[in-house]
Formats: structure tokens, sequence, C-alpha cells
């Protein structure tokens, strides 16, 4: 099939070169130039495994272009819109002004028949709101949620845990849509991928209720971790437990310095903003405790650091290991990393911090602090030791090595990665999040 994807963001990029790799010819379109030629040439602007083999791939055997220009759109039958719905500036609603233009910009291209998928997560409602605009091409809107995963994007897009249609009310419309998913994710479906087709209110919700879940899983055990301190339990122990139960699940109930990253901390707060607007914040309400749980858990490490140092960073030299706000990735988009890390800095300590993939977007995110060019580097002289990102080469880190480093002997580890009877052993004071 002939496809167009607008945003070649960490969304649309997978996509793109995801599509192209299954046998589609596929255009992939952005506002950003510099992004564009990198993407044109098969480098990928993002660290995500797996995607620098699918671009060259792609682009060399020629079913997978890049342009700035939307009228390059023109002759595809679907569009995916793939651009980002941020937090709006002093507001918890996401900002709908890259969607809006997106498809405002994709209208004079479009032809009777074509299909212009949503795929960005957004407040539910917009589906419908945007179907009025396309309606006069004679094309038809269907929203197509997604839910990869940084650092595991390629394979989530390949092999999804499921597909869900969000087609439109016409009957004769969603036809059109749904003969042209079942084509463009034939692959998919042909190994059992399981399939949701409805509306586009579900199909929205979908999403944002799939995250809201997830963080609301991490945010209860973080409040469990806020006991466990209190009464000398061991939350890992806790989560393991529980987590034998088939109903709750062991998945996701990591305790440690919280979420992070572009999609959970700002879709929960969207979430709740629009059930305000719909009269129904109390439905979600809770949200905002799972947010404020998920907040405190930065607050939470920075503090133990703080005491750890006898009351006062100033002037300590506190090695930040990790910066991205989770592993496999380099993005900071809202991480509890770099929020550890700047925390620290405000209050004073020589803060030297490094991250395998995630520094340069750190560095133009706060200039103010010091990067190191690797762990050891980080450690060296520190007088504690601060994990908070779970690297596997972090959790790979030699206690006995590092100690011969470092000035202090205290480690806090903010994701509880590390081998605990390991690092105790080598002499270390270890400390974990929700263990004694
Ligand atoms: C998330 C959803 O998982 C994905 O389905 C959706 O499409 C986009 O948002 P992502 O943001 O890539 O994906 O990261 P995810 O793996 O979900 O992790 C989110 C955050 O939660 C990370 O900061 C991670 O460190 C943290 N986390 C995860 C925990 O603190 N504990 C856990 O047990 C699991």
């Amino acid at each position: 099939m002939k496809l167009s994807v607008i945003g070649c963001g960490y969304l649309g990029a997978v996509h793109a070169a995801a599509m192209a790799s299954i046998g589609h010819e596929v255009v992939g379109i952005d506002v950003d130039p510099a992004k564009i030629e990198a993407l044109a040439a098969g480098r990928s602007p993002i660290f995500e495994p797996g995607l620098p083999g699918l671009l060259l791939a792609g682009v060399e055997s020629g079913r997978l272009r890049f342009s700035t220009d939307m009228a390059d759109a023109a002759g595809a039958t679907m569009h995916f819109v793939a651009v980002g719905t941020p937090q709006k500036a002093g507001s918890n609603a996401a900002d709908l002004r890259y969607v809006d233009a997106a498809v405002t910009a994709l209208l004079p291209h479009l032809s009777a028949g074509d299909v212009v998928v949503g795929k960005s997560t957004v407040p539910v409602g917009t589906a419908a709101r945007l179907a009025e605009l396309v309606a006069p091409t004679g094309a038809v809107l269907a929203w197509n949620p997604e839910f990869l995963r940084e650092g595991f994007a390629v394979q989530d897009t390949i092999a999804p845990d499921r597909l869900v249609y969000g087609l439109p009310p016409a009957p004769e419309d969603a036809a059109v849509a749904r003969a042209a998913f079942d084509e463009v994710y034939a692959q998919a479906l042909s190994t059992g991928t399981p399939l949701v087709a409805t509306g586009y209110s579900t199909a929205e919700l979908v999403k944002v209720a799939a995250n809201a879940f997830l963080a609301t899983k991490i945010s209860f055990i973080n409040a469990m971790a806020e006991i466990a301190e209190v009464t000398d339990a061991d939350v890992t122990e806790l989560a393991d437990a529980i987590g034998y139960d088939a109903r709750i699940g062991r998945r996701f109930l990591n305790a440690g310095v919280g979420f992070g990253g572009g999609c959970l901390p700002k879709d929960i707060r969207a979430f709740t903003a629009r059930a305000e607007e719909l009269g129904r914040g109390e439905s979600v309400a809770f949200l905002k405790e799972v947010d404020a749980i998920n907040l405190r858990r930065r607050q939470r490490v920075i503090d133990l650091v703080v005491e750890e140092l006898g009351g006062s960073a100033y002037q300590k030299r506190v090695a930040v290991l990790g910066l991205a706000f989770k592993p496999d990735s380099d993005d900071v988009r809202d991480s509890p990393a770099l929020d550890v890390a700047v925390g620290l800095n405000g209050l004073g300590a020589v803060v030297l911090a490094f991250d395998p993939e995630a520094v340069p977007n750190a560095r133009r995110l706060h200039p103010q602090l010091t990067f190191a060019d690797s762990a050891e580097q980080a450690v060296t002289d520190a007088d504690i030791v601060v994990v908070v990102t779970e690297w596997k080469a972090f959790r790979a880190l030699d206690p006995s090595a590092v100690a011969e480093l470092t000035a202090g002997k205290t480690i806090v580890d903010g994701r509880n990665c590390l081998d605990v009877d390991a690092w105790r052993g080598a002499g270390w004071r270890y400390i974990g999040l929700g263990r004694p």
C-alpha cells in the first residue's frame, strides 16, 4: 500500500520504517528539515534499538522516503497522523495545535476514498471534530491508537499486543477504513494479533485508559514503598508476593523513582483535564494522586541523598548515574532521573551526571549541569553515588571497582535495580527505595 506518515518523531519515524519493512511504500513527512535530512539518509535522529537498521534498509529499498513537503502525501491511500500532543504550557490539557495543523495541511492533498488515520494520543472527542474537517474531501477519518514502548518501539509496531480500529460512525465510511486497516496490518493479523474494532471515542479512550492504568500500577507500588519505608518492610519482596497473583501480575510493579517520559505523565494530566471538561472530573480524580505519589518519589531520592550526606548536599560530590526516563532510551522528557540531578545541583551539590545515551538531550535542557563521559568518570571522588536509570551497564558495575574510585561508600539505588548483596558485600552502604 502507499502510505504517508505525518510527523516523524518517536512514533512516526518508527511507524514509517516499520511499515516500509513489511512491504508498504511510505513517505514520512515532518516540518523539521534537520530531522528529515537525517531520516532520508537512513540515520535515526533518536536512540531506538533496531530503528537505524530498519531505516537504512527502507531507504535503500526505495520504499521509504522522507520529505518536508506535505504535497508528497498525495497519492497515498492511508495517511497516518503521528504528531505530538504535548502538555499545554500552564495547563494540564493536551496541546492539539500540531494535530490540527497536520490535518489542515493535509486536506488539499487528499482524494476521495483516502483514509486519514490518527495515531497521536488525544483527548476523547478529537476524532469526531477532525472527521468534520476531513469529510468535504471525500476521505474518511479513523483512529488507531499506538501502544509502543520506547526501547521496544520496532517490535511493538511490527508485532503489537493488539490492534485497535476506531471506525467512523457511517457504515459505508467504516467499511472503507476497515478494509484499509485490514490490508495495511495484514501481516500482524495473519499471526493472530487480537483486534478490537470500535468507534472513535472508545479508540481514543483505550489509549489514555491503558496509560492511566499503567501509571496507577506504578504509583500503587510506590505508595507501598512509602509505607515500607516506615515499617522496615521490603517493597520488592512485597511486589514479588502480590505479583504471583495472576490477577495482579508482577509487571509494572517496580518501585523506585517513578515514571516519566513523553507519555504517562502528560497523558494522565490530559485525561484529568478532559474528564473535568466533560463534567466527570471526580471519576479520574485519583489520577491526581497517582501524579502526586509519582512526583514525591523524585523528592524522596533527593532527600535520601541529603540525609546520607549528613543533612546538606552543599559542595558534596554526587555521581548521578542515569538521565533518561528509562533505559535503552535517550529521552529525557519528564525524566525522574534528570529531575534528581537538577534538584541536587540546585542544592549546591557538585553533581557529575552520566547516561549512556541521554547526555546530549539532558545538556540541551539543562546546560548548567556537569556531565561525565563515563560511569567511571562520574563516580571518581564522589561522596555518594545515585542510580536513577536502570541501564544494564549500571547494573553490571563491579562494586569493588567502583569503591576504588569513590570518596564515599554510599549508593542510593533509585530503581532498586542493583544486586544488594554484592554491593553490601563489597563494603557499601546500600540504600534502595522502600527497602530496609
Ligand atoms: C508508555 C506505555 O507503556 C506505552 O504503551 C505507550 O504507548 C507510551 O507510554 P513508555 O513511555 O515508552 O511507554 O515507557 P514505559 O516502559 O511504559 O515506562 C514508563 C515509565 O515508567 C518509565 O519512566 C519507567 O521507568 C517507569 N516504570 C515502569 C516504573 O517506574 N516502574 C515499573 O514497574 C515500570
